[in-house]
């Protein structure tokens, strides 16, 4: 049976008259991997902040497992592990003494405690390092010490902000199995990312923040399988045909037609596309094309197909206001 953990609803963040967060809704599911996906300044990192208490919300709710997360932020931390972008923990101490420190702040005493750390210590493989201080850890490290202290207290819910983001491919590697581990002990990891390959080897589900806003959400599978359906071609051309986007919209209505910059553009339609009558289009109004390439349907490949104009808007200094 489906159960959600997580509600949210019209959950929104304001700063001054600008708006990070622009009443986002959607719910997790218990057991689920669900990823919150978009690009630098979305506000991902704004949204976990407000679901896990650290920032307060401008504007609406969030429930966790029925605990009101704005008004009962202590009882809902309860349940929650928490992973932020930056670590927390102190740099001065060992691994093993933050984690010891953790420990005690979350009630757990003597043995129990002690075992914990070190239990901890081998799921995240930093046994070899436990004495050394935390300050002389390597970042990737650091980001898998933070995750031990989040997991701790055994939470329902795991929250991490960018967990692989700026660490090294081996620690990013240990980090995803570790994760998927944690997942299949029952625990709900809700994981922001800008990685689109890391959401598709991790998530069930997905939602994509563009702007402060949800533009989709759907099963990871479902997200691909609909990408796969049809064919996508890009062209190539030369500089300054900004025009070809307009010229072949209009020659070939029945496909989606993407102007991905001056020199590139992409085609996707539900069915096989006929490259022919194209490139005579191309022809007769000298765009001069360099290549024709199918690309193969990748979760980036969605995402520029559902964030395209959103990202140019972005780009071009705008944003949600
Ligand atoms: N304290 C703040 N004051 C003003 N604007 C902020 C603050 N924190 C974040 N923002 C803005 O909110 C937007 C979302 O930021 P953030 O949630 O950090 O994005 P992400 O984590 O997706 O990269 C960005 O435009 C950012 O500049
Ligand atoms: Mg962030």
């Amino acid at each position: 049976m489906r159960v959600d953990i997580l509600r949210v609803e019209n959950l929104t963040k304001r700063y001054g008259d600008f708006t990070a967060v622009a009443g986002i809704g959607f719910t997790v599911q218990k057991g689920e991997v669900f990823g919150f996906l978009g690009p630098n300044g979305a506000g991902k990192t704004t949204t976990i902040n407000m679901l896990t208490g650290l920032a307060r919300v401008t504007e609406g709710s969030a429930y966790l497992a029925g605990i009101d997360c704005v008004k009962e932020t202590k009882r809902a931390q309860k349940l929650m592990g928490i992973v932020p972008d930056e670590s927390n923990l102190y740099p001065e101490m060992t691994g093993y003494e933050n984690l010891d420190f953790c420990g005690a702040l979350y009630g757990l005493e003597g043995k129990e405690r002690r075992d914990r750390a070190h239990e901890l210590l081998q799921v995240v493989g930093l046994q070899e390092v436990a004495h050394k201080p935390f300050a002389a850890y390597s970042r990737g490290m650091k980001r898998r010490l933070t995750i031990a202290a989040g997991i701790i207290h055994k939470p329902e819910i795991l929250f991490l902000d960018e967990p692989t983001t700026g660490i090294d491919v081996e620690s990013a590697r240990q980090i995803r199995k570790m994760l998927l581990n944690l997942n299949k002990g029952g625990t709900t990891i809700f994981l922001t990312t800008h990685y689109l390959e890391e959401a598709e080897r991790l998530c069930g589900r997905i939602a994509f923040i563009v702007a402060g806003k949800i533009v989709k959400i759907d099963t990871t599978r479902g997200l691909l399988e609909k990408a796969q359906r049809g064919q996508t071609v890009q062209f190539s051309l030369s500089k300054g045909s900004e025009r070809a986007g307009e010229v072949l919209q209009a020659a070939f209505p029945e496909y989606d037609w993407l102007v991905v910059d001056g020199q590139t553009l992409r085609v996707h339609s539900g069915k096989a596309i006929d490259l022919l009558p194209i490139m005579e289009v191309f022809r007769d109004n000298s765009l001069a094309l360099y290549e024709a390439r199918v690309i193969r349907p990748t979760l980036e490949e969605i995402f520029v197909q559902i964030t395209g104009g959103e990202q140019r808007k972005m780009r071009a200094g705008g944003g949600a206001k």
